[in-house]
């Protein structure tokens, strides 16, 4: 397949392209290059005659027809957006601009280029969001795709937004859609504001290893890999207009996966003091949602899946790569907010 790629520099977006080059498909990769990009995470297929990247902006509507037109995808895989929730919270006008509008101007571009070709049956516009538009779950419970909208953070509440577009293109304009919602990722080239890689990132520089609250606070781990091989199976299986609960059957409080980290490290370069010495707790980011939680019975019924990477070894995978990749940190370190925990401006 033809498939144009949105947000194809950032984390998740990189493990797709470097996932569908091998198996023959033609990517075009469209992102803006923000600061949570990184072109260097391509460059096992970049020199591949399959794949091409171009620099464009989801917010120019013009520059994002043209390039639709240009390229005539089979599927459009949309996973451009600004991601840290702490960011969303100091400054939301990013995310309401490209979450938001950049997902309508994505859908324009898609539904008017989808009607010149006189609408063909196997086209699909694949939108990528998260477990977060659900809110919070207390102790018991999962996440399906019934679940009811109730987003507390200004990123999911524009994720939330997006998702309500792209069904709605769906719905008025027979648009085919397909959407995933889909728990914390982790795994290699992940920017380290995120949790796993500033641990990480922190620990073997001998900083504190902050964690909001009391460090309760739970999340359902899912390795990127499983996650792009998940989008893979939607978009060639899933049937149009439907949703997808993506996740890892991995539940964890954030200070067990820390000290899960903490451990691994230990062993990995071991030193007289544990790294766990270095977690400092920090007062909690406002609106910080409990729990997340997915249950991936559709996908698994549906369409085969099954989340595959062993939690352990998959953040043992993860450390090694990260201290294997010390030069790929290092060329990040001078982005403004790397290694410390944001959103805590109330
Ligand atoms: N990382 C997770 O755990 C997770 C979980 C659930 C859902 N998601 C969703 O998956 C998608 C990818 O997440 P990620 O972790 O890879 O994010 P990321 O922050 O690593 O990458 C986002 C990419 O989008 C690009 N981008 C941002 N604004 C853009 C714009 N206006 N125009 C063009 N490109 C732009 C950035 O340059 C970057 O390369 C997002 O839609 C996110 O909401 C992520």
């Amino acid at each position: 397949m033809k498939l144009l790629v949105t947000g194809g520099a950032g984390f998740i977006g990189s493990a797709f392209i470097r996932e569908a080059i091998p198996l023959g498909h033609k990517i075009l990769n469209l992102d803006s290059l923000t600061y949570a990009s990184c072109l260097s995470n391509l460059i096992p297929v970049d020199n591949h005659k399959n794949y091409s990247f171009k620099k464009i902006d989801i917010k120019d509507r013009k520059s994002v027809n043209k390039l639709v037109e240009l390229f005539c995808p089979d599927a459009i895989i949309h996973l451009a957006a600004e991601t840290h929730v702490d960011r969303s919270i100091d400054s939301p006008i990013d995310f309401i601009e490209t979450n938001i509008l950049g997902t309508y101007n994505l859908l324009e571009a898609a539904y008017s280029f989808w009607v010149k070709k006189k609408r063909p049956s196997n086209f699909r516009f694949l939108h990528v969001s998260t477990d977060e538009v659900f809110g919070s779950l207390g102790k018991d419970g999962f996440f399906t795709e019934d679940s009811k909208y109730s987003p507390r953070s200004p990123y999911s509440a524009s994720k939330a937004s997006s998702d309500h577009l792209v069904r709605a293109w769906g719905d008025t304009y027979d648009l085919p859609i397909l959407v995933t919602n889909c728990s914390n990722n982790y795994g290699p080239y992940q920017f380290p504001e995120k949790l796993i890689p500033l641990v990480i990132m922190n620990a073997i520089n001998n900083k504190d290893i902050p964690i909001y609250g009391d460090g309760k606070n739970i999340r359902d781990w899912l390795h990127v890999t499983d996650h792009v091989k998940a989008l893979i199976l939607v978009l060639e299986l899933g049937e149009i207009g439907s949703t997808y609960n993506i996740g890892g059957n991995n539940e964890l409080e954030n200070i067990q996966i820390i000290k899960k980290l903490c451990n691994i490290l230990d062993q990995k370069i071991p030193r007289e003091d544990p790294y766990s010495n270095q977690i400092k707790f920090v007062s909690d980011r406002p609106g910080h949602d409990m729990r997340y939680a997915i249950d991936f019975s559709k996908i698994s019924n549906d369409l085969g899946w099954q989340p595959k990477i062993n939690i352990d070894k998959g953040l043992e995978e993860t450390v090694l790569w990260y201290l294997n990749n010390n030069e790929w940190l290092e060329n990040l370190k001078s982005r403004d907010g790397i290694g410390k925990r944001l959103g805590n401006n109330s």
